[in-house]
């Protein structure tokens, strides 16, 4: 399987069940008086380990200690994967839960308290050059030196799968809803989110938001063919700096209705925003999908779009990197 359907999130909402608490959608007046709309964010932040990446992460190890169950293996000798943070972290703790050794191969220049946290759910950090070449490299000879499973972050499918139940729940607490933002690094979520919403709901429709700094997903649109970022991208929403992949890349063509690109300033003006006016500490690539719906881009779109459903997708601030804060001009917007 090289893309999820939408039975594989049902599957994967079962299997999270009990496990995962659905995350609340909230409302701003204020917010929604700057966009013209009715916004609904679905706090992702509130997430286990403090992003949506845990969906994902327990529905990947979920399914490979059932599988060595039924087959008679005992469990899975460990599980490996590359992450600039969130998905390592999730990854660790997933494993953690289920008993299974995790490796996490992090860029050297992922933020502090990222790299705390997944030694702190018990698992062995890797260190990498911070581009996408040395990930892989470094996660395929972890992979041959420990005899273990590697779990992608957004090309495995039963992660994508478990990324999309994020849809589900949505669809669920606010049928009413006409769009939704997403922010997009590898597309592991917006994939399986889009996987669910195109088969359940057709209508609705699915934005991808990336930094123009790092706009790989936005330039394969245009091109109409995978065009992934040829430099590491310099943007302050690091879990978003990674391009997407070729298992990813179809179902974007496919199911995403378009991209929007936002700049530094509009993303650090986002985060401000959010955590001025609705109090959440979200991490600067969940303001991506804030400043996404703020833009002129999206300003222009039919009037009928009237309630958007953005995902702040993440809450893992590294606090001792806040130095762009005060360089900020102005006081919000
Ligand atoms: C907080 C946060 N938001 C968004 C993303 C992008 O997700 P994807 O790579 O599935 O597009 C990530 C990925 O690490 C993340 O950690």
């Amino acid at each position: 399987m090289a893309a999820p359907a939408l039975a594989d999130v049902r599957a994967a909402q079962a299997r999270l069940r009990g496990r995962l608490q659905p995350t609340p959608l909230l409302t701003c007046r204020s917010l929604d008086r700057l966009a013209g709309r009715r916004l609904l964010f679905k706090c992702e932040l509130f997430q286990r380990t403090g992003s949506f990446k845990i969906r994902g992460a327990l529905n990947a190890v979920g399914c490979l200690v059932e599988e060595s169950e039924r087959s008679g293996g005992g469990k899975p000798r460990a599980v490996v994967t590359h992450s600039s943070g969130n998905h390592g972290q999730a990854l660790a703790c997933a494993a953690q839960a289920e008993g299974v050794p995790a490796y996490i191969v992090v860029p050297r220049t992922a933020p502090q308290c990222k790299q705390s946290a997944i030694r702190a759910y018990g698992a062995t950090l890797v260190p990498c050059e911070p581009n996408d070449k040395s990930r892989a490299e470094t996660a395929a000879r972890v992979v041959q030196e420990t005899g273990g499973v590697m779990v992608h972050p957004n090309q495995d499918p039963v992660v994508m799968a478990g990324q999309g139940t994020i849809a589900l729940e949505l669809l669920e607490q606010a049928p009413e809803v006409n769009a939704v933002v997403v922010p997009v690094g590898g597309g592991g979520m917006i994939a399986g989110m889009a996987v669910a919403i195109k088969a359940l709901r057709p209508d609705v429709k699915v934005f991808a938001a990336e930094p123009r700094n790092a706009d790989d997903c936005y330039q394969s649109k245009v091109r109409g063919e995978m065009t992934p970022n040829l430099h590491p991208p310099d943007t302050i929403a690091d879990a978003v700096k990674t391009s997407i992949g070729p298992n990813t890349w179809p179902i974007i063509r496919d199911l995403v209705d378009d991209v929007l690109t936002v700049s530094e300033e509009e993303i650090k003006q986002a985060t401000r925003l959010v955590w001025e006016r609705m109090k959440l500490l979200i991490e600067p690539t969940a303001g991506v999908g804030v400043a996404a719906v703020l833009s002129e881009q999206f300003q222009a779109l039919p009037r009928d779009l009237g309630n958007i459903c953005i995902v702040l997708c993440g809450g893992n601030v590294d606090l001792s990197s806040l130095t762009w804060l005060t360089a900020l001009p102005g006081k919000g917007q």
